[in-house]
């Protein structure tokens, strides 16, 4: 396992594949027992995984209790990543729920407990409730790092503008950095090359990137007739999208000589995403731990890229057709970065 800074805001070194830990306990029912995610912990520790993603709405709060228990003493050695919004119980009372310091101030408290630490290395607003607005949420982090009880604060499923206004204001006011963002990311969801990847890019944030897999369509094993997380949600496993995206994906596997799902999480990694690994057995984890080791070629990526591109829109695709008339028609002797700045 190789290690990168996460973002250029903090000199945190994290390593290139982080683990995600929805699928520890079985409290909805759907993923891998106390003993299964022990050892999805332990291979994923031996290979040099320093960065868990977990939130206390993971198996209704059994997700963080068993990484508190798999960290034990060695705490230190991680970088450890929750999240708040949703709390640990499905039928929570709706002043529990949210974005607001309330809900934050709570849920840290919860988290904390579960995970049995008393601090976190980086706590991320889980998902937008529409209402609080992003100072309030950022003066909150502040507070929450002074009182020792997180050192990095980030955002998820936020739209790039609120978190651009958070991390300026932040900087501003010399709050503690909010220093990454959470999105979906994979060959099936490039729709946060639109905004959040050069939002991101631009301030400095590292991105970790969920569902690398697509929930598991990305294996190809949907193909094969298999059943799993997709077919059990009821997620949609073979529209003309995925199969014209599955048919290129698994050449290149093919080519390679590696599992689609690994070609998945590299492909993501060579776009400068921090993919989350969603094992849910401990053979999973060993397969996509795979990826890290894997190098595409510029053509193998350049194909992927192709057959999953998704229109950037306005005002992008404007951007891109200006090109010639802000050069004054010099565009070939005039360098561009790869993607216009916005
Ligand atoms: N911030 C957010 O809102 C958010 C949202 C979602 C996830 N996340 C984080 O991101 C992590 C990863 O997300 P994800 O679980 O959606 O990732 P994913 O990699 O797209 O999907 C994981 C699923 O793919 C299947 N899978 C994984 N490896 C496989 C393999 N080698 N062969 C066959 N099937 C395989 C498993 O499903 P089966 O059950 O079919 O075996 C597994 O549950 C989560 O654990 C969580 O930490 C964050």
């Amino acid at each position: 396992m190789n290690y990168q800074l996460f973002g250029t805001k903090t000199g945190l070194r994290v390593s290139e594949l982080a683990l995600g830990t929805s699928n520890f306990g079985t409290a909805t029912s759907y993923g891998a027992d106390p003993a299964e995610a022990r050892r999805i912990w332990e291979g994923y520790v031996a290979a040099g995984g320093n960065f868990i993603d977990t939130s206390d709405a993971y198996q209704q709060g059994e997700a963080e209790r068993l990484v508190g228990q798999f960290m034990g003493a060695d705490r230190g050695d991680f970088v450890l990543a929750s999240k708040y919004s949703r709390t640990a119980s499905p039928t929570a009372a709706l002043a529990q729920l949210g974005n607001h310091r309330k809900a934050m101030t709570q849920a840290v408290e919860a988290s904390l407990r579960r995970l049995g630490t008393d601090y976190l290395d980086l706590y991320l607003v889980h998902l937008p409730d529409s209402v609080t607005p992003v100072a309030e949420i950022a003066r909150g982090f502040e507070d929450l790092a002074r009182a020792g009880k997180i050192l990095y604060g980030g955002f998820s499923n936020f739209p790039a503008w609120r978190v651009a206004a958070a991390v300026t204001l932040a900087e501003l006011r010399g709050w503690i950095p909010l220093v990454g963002v959470q999105v979906e990311f994979s060959l099936l969801q490039r729709t946060a090359e639109r905004e959040l990847l050069p939002m991101a890019e631009g301030l400095g944030l590292g991105v970790m990137g969920y569902s690398p897999l697509g929930g598991g369509v990305l294996t190809g094993k949907y193909r094969q007739g298999e059943s799993g997380r997709a077919t059990v949600v009821g997620a949609e496993v073979d529209s003309p999208r995925i199969n014209t995206m599955l048919d290129v994906l698994l050449a290149v596997a093919q080519e390679v000589g590696a599992a689609p799902g690994q070609v998945a999480t590299a492909w993501a990694k060579a776009r400068g995403v921090l993919p989350i690994i969603g094992a849910r057995t401990r053979a999973q984890l060993d397969d996509q731990l795979r990826s890290a080791q894997l190098q595409l070629s510029p053509e193998q990526l350049q194909r992927l890229d192709a057959v999953s591109a998704v229109p950037l829109g306005y005002p992008h695709e404007l951007l891109a057709a200006q090109h010639n008339l802000l050069t004054g028609n010099r565009a070939d002797r005039v360098s561009w970065p790869a993607r216009p700045v916005a």
